[in-house]
């Protein structure tokens, strides 16, 4: 499958995940990361652009975030677009000057004039109406460097190479009227090749597959998920009843969860779906364990022996799954980037070859080949839900059978207020988790001790990144009421907490 072209370095702008999106639209796939994981993924991968995103930082703030030290900056490489705060660190960087001066402060609307002579504008208008939102601006270009855009100070720099750019305004918003076709003239200055289209890469993904795979049988962990049944539906007209798709009963699902399991993956074309119930054996492993990483480490134990068992019960030559860029990532797998969470099915080994034909998407591209797929919008527009489950929902105390039950039970009780105020399509991750804190509550008079309960709701395109969802007030009343109606939920916390610095889930 093709490698991804683009590295876009986020510096926190509300805009990131947008370049991200106009860049898909253009047909071209970009990985999005945090300075410090980029610097990691840059020494293993060689980009064929990167793009420096927007910051609320200013560059002569202490603890402002610097380029990736990796980052070859004389364009030679790769070339480099910087946009807004990242065009003021390139210019900072080079030893050009950044300053913020009173009269060219630019928030909205904004004219550029563009040199429509330099390849970064060619096409566009020479008075072109932008979206700009700055305090700072370059005042002085970098050695080297050449203003291609005006608009009351410098809006566009580029180096003598044509190789390193930066721009002040915002070309992947929709405001800046002419912003897509800057920007497909940077994909043009990078030479880079419409490498997005979910047709064509769920052949590629087919042909990989099958030329690996060859006679032999295939196992598929399926979770009823966006991923695994995407896969699964990648798969199983090439393989028919030599894919044999497991469904792990581990005592973690959540209420109605394995009958969505059985619709989803009939829809998906499974021909072979074998459903295993192990709950005794995960709760009996996972038990009094209160560390979140000692718990992951213990599901992935028995997760393992089980599919082992498996892939000797079916002769199986191959294990595939549905692990995506962004586990791959966050279990430290990518390059050396840092271990944030060990995810249950990445890096097992088994006495077969893993496959991971999705290791270069992200969540919302498989919820596009999902749709190319013609799968059903339940699938394609279900939100995630981890591997380990429910045991990763209960915090700080033992994961016992009744703390499963009273945890499942409260997701579905939120789940379901939420889909009755229509809130369900705003969020892209709910996660109801039992804390071990005890508190102190007053119930009919009496005084009660007992646990409280997490609300949290997340907004985000590919989970590197998410912001918390605030909910409205009568929907925090309802659901504070309906959970503290259990006798042993004394209080409901509601968690707004964006990634980073906090993950999606608690552990
Ligand atoms: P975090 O908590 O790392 O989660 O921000 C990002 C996304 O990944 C899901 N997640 C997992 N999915 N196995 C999975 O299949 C895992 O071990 C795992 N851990 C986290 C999480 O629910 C969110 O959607």
């Amino acid at each position: 499958m093709n490698k991804i072209q683009i590295l876009i370095v986020d510096y926190g702008s509300q805009y990131t995940l947008v370049i991200g999106r106009t860049l898909r639209e253009l047909g071209v796939r970009s990985v999005i990361l945090p300075p410090d994981k980029a610097e990691d993924w840059i020494k293993n991968n060689l980009p064929k652009a990167v793009i420096l995103s927007g910051s609320n930082w200013s560059v002569h703030n202490e603890g402002a975030p610097e380029l990736p030290k990796s980052l070859n900056v004389t364009g030679v490489k790769y070339p480099i677009l910087g946009i807004c705060y990242g065009m003021q660190l390139l210019a900072h960087k080079l030893n050009g000057l950044v300053e913020r001066p009173l009269a060219h402060r630019e928030y909205g609307p904004a004219n550029a004039i563009l040199n429509t002579n330099h390849p970064f504008f060619y096409g566009v208008s020479k008075k072109t109406q932008v979206w700009a939102s700055h305090g700072d601006t370059v005042a002085k270009l970098p050695k080297g460097f050449i203003s291609i855009a005006t608009s009351g100070g410098i809006a566009a720099m580029s180096s003598k190479n044509n190789r390193v750019l930066g721009i002040q305004f915002h070309p992947e918003v929709v405001n800046t009227k002419e912003g897509k076709k800057i920007l497909q003239n940077f994909l043009n200055i990078s030479n880079c090749q419409k490498d997005w289209n979910p047709i064509n890469l769920i052949h590629e993904i087919q042909k990989e597959v099958t030329g690996l795979v060859g006679k032999k049988n295939v196992i598929l962990g399926v979770s009823g998920g966006v991923d695994s049944t995407t896969l699964a539906a990648v798969l199983a007209p090439i393989f028919g009843k030599r894919l044999i798709c497991i469904a792990i009963d581990t005592g973690g699902l959540r209420a109605n969860e394995l009958e969505e399991l059985k619709t989803n993956t009939k829809s998906a074309g499974v021909k072979n779906l074998i459903i295993i119930n192990t709950k005794k054996e995960f709760i009996k492993n996972i038990g009094t364990t209160i560390d979140g990483e000692e718990k992951r480490a213990k599901f992935r134990k028995v997760y393992q022996k089980i599919f082992k068992e498996q892939i000797k019960k079916y002769k199986a030559g191959f294990m595939v799954q549905g692990t995506l860029a962004t586990d791959i990532i966050e279990s430290g797998k990518a390059g050396k980037s840092a271990m944030i969470k060990t995810h249950h099915n990445v890096g097992l080994s088994w006495e077969v070859e893993d496959l991971h034909p999705f290791r270069n998407l992200f969540k919302y591209e498989v919820r596009e080949l999902a749709r190319a797929l013609k799968l059903p919008k339940a699938i394609y527009e279900r939100n995630p839900f981890p591997g380990p489950g429910l045991f990763l929902r209960i915090v700080g105390t033992s994961v016992s059978e009744e703390n499963i039950k009273l945890v499942r039970e409260a997701d579905k009780t939120v789940a379901n207020i939420l889909k009755k105020y229509k809130l369900t399509k705003n969020i892209s991750q709910l996660i109801v988790a039992l804390l071990g804190i005890n508190s102190v509550g007053v119930k009919g008079d009496e005084r009660v001790y007992g646990h409280s309960l997490a609300i949290r709701a997340v907004q985000t395109a590919d989970f590197m990144t998410a912001k918390g969802y605030y909910f409205p007030q009568e929907v925090v009343n309802e659901i504070t009421n309906a959970l503290t109606k259990h006798k042993n939920i004394v209080r409901v916390f509601f968690d707004m907490t964006p990634k980073p610095p906090a993950t999606t889930e608690f552990e």
